[in-house]
């Protein structure tokens, strides 16, 4: 935590204190709306990271579909035969936009995170079962933080292989060669985070069909926005179930699914695949247990949400959030390129690009420091050091307003430096 954040923190009118009598319920949610003052304003269309917006009424409608359904549990959907109604619509509807076969079989989970966990975990079973105890997966640099996560979780080796140094996309070959007979998995995203660009997935699902062993694509960004940027015509590298050896696939939904938070899909290419994912056990008081993720108690708000702004936004609607978000998104890169201080680092496949600085006496995180100063909320990362941008529909209506911003950052932000802040915190 930086020493800024200190005053800040204290101006909050936080309460750490059990009130003796309870608050009534027009108090509490003042005191909740006080708390968020300081809280980028994402529905405004001001961060370009961890949140997401289709329209208010989408919004709307899944925190509706979230309250009505927040104290039902998809532990168990015998008690809530709903939910798992529910999730078999949503499970049908993702896998249509991942290029399923029919024998595709899957699960919600609560996020990006656990699928890739569970993609991870159920591979690590499948192989054990083979004779293989010290396993390891093959990936590249771009793949997201959650597979080192789910490499640390269930002990299993990650072979990090480096990008391409023009195209920033994965570099089969050189994952070929890192792998041997321990290999369980190779990795390819679509698009992948850092610089938005999609991994030449078939080249990898090729290597990993030759050594009979798992793909694992990681559609948590583009499984919704691709099929339709398809569509429109836009060109990448093939990516979905579509390619031989893609055994499975993530994708989430409260990213450019735009619904509530907790909401994503893991995606195996049959029955046998996912059987791996499942935890059971009798061994305990409490008689037979079975739960398919990461959780035990499942809310209901995430699922009711999904499929409420699913069926609400229908195909039409994906196609017309999917065109805004490419069409600012190719405005943003275009002004860019146009910019002779910065550099774009990829052009986009998809809906999120990074860019960094083209002359040494610029910092680029001096400009997130003046960008949020002016309001806006971006990501900064590295290496090379960079903002990075995702971009949704609700940017459309906010992208002008950013790139005169971030003139005006670039004019204002002389020699002065920033830091490179934290993708996520450990609070
Ligand atoms: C490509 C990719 N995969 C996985 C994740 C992890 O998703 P979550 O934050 O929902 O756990 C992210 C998050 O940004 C991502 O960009």
């Amino acid at each position: 935590m930086g020493a800024t954040d200190q005053p800040r923190r204290a101006a909050l009118p936080s309460s750490p204190e059990l009130p003796a009598h309870g608050w009534s319920t027009h108090e509490t949610l003042e005191r909740l709306e006080a708390l968020r003052v300081t809280d980028v304003r994402w529905k405004e269309g001001r961060a370009f990271s961890l949140a997401y917006q289709a329209s208010p009424e989408a919004h709307d409608l899944a925190t509706e579909a979230y309250r009505r359904f927040s104290g039902e549990n998809a532990l168990n959907v015998e008690a809530f035969p709903s939910l798992r109604a529910m999730q078999t619509d949503v499970l049908a509807i993702a896998g249509r936009w991942l290029g399923a076969p029919d024998t595709a079989r899957g699960f919600l989970t609560s996020g990006g995170t656990e699928s890739i966990l569970m993609a991870l975990k159920s591979a690590r079973g499948q192989f054990r079962a083979t004779g293989i105890t010290s396993p390891n997966v093959v990936l590249p640099t771009s793949a997201h933080a959650a597979f080192h996560k789910a490499g640390a979780y269930f002990d299993v080796e990650l072979r990090c292989v480096p990008v391409c140094s023009e195209t920033w996309r994965a570099d089969a070959s050189a994952m070929a060669r890192a792998s041997d007979a321990n290999t369980i998995m190779f990795v390819a995203s679509a698009p992948q985070y850092p610089q938005g660009v999609v991994d030449p997935v078939a080249d990898i699902a090729a290597v990993a069909l030759e050594r009979g062993v798992n793909c694992h694509v990681d559609a948590c960004m583009g499984g919704v926005t691709l099929p339709y940027l398809e569509r429109l015509g836009v060109r990448f590298p093939k990516w979905n179930f579509a390619v031989e050896g893609v055994t499975s696939m993530s994708v989430d939904l409260h990213k450019f699914g735009y619904t509530a938070k907790g909401a994503s899909v893991i995606m195996y290419r049959n029955a046998a695949l996912r059987s791996h994912q499942g935890f059971v056990t009798d061994n305990w008081l409490g008689g037979f247990y079975g739960s398919s993720g990461v959780l035990g108690t499942k809310s209901g708000g995430p699922i009711a949400a999904a499929w409420a702004v699913l069926h609400h936004l229908g195909d039409d609607g994906y196609l017309r959030v999917a065109r805004s978000a490419r069409d600012t998104t190719l405005s943003i890169a275009a002004a860019i390129k146009a910019e002779p201080r910065l550099v774009l680092r990829a052009e986009p496949d998809a809906t999120l690009l990074s860019f960094g600085s083209a002359t040494p006496d610029l910092d680029i995180y001096a400009v997130a420091d003046g960008l949020a100063a002016r309001g806006w909320y971006v990501d900064r990362q590295a290496p090379p050091p960079s903002i990075h941008l995702t971009v949704n529909a609700i940017h459309a209506e906010t992208y002008s307003q950013f790139l005169s911003d971030l003139a005006a950052t670039l004019d204002a932000v002389g020699n002065s430096s920033g830091a490179l802040g934290s993708y996520g915190t450990l609070e």
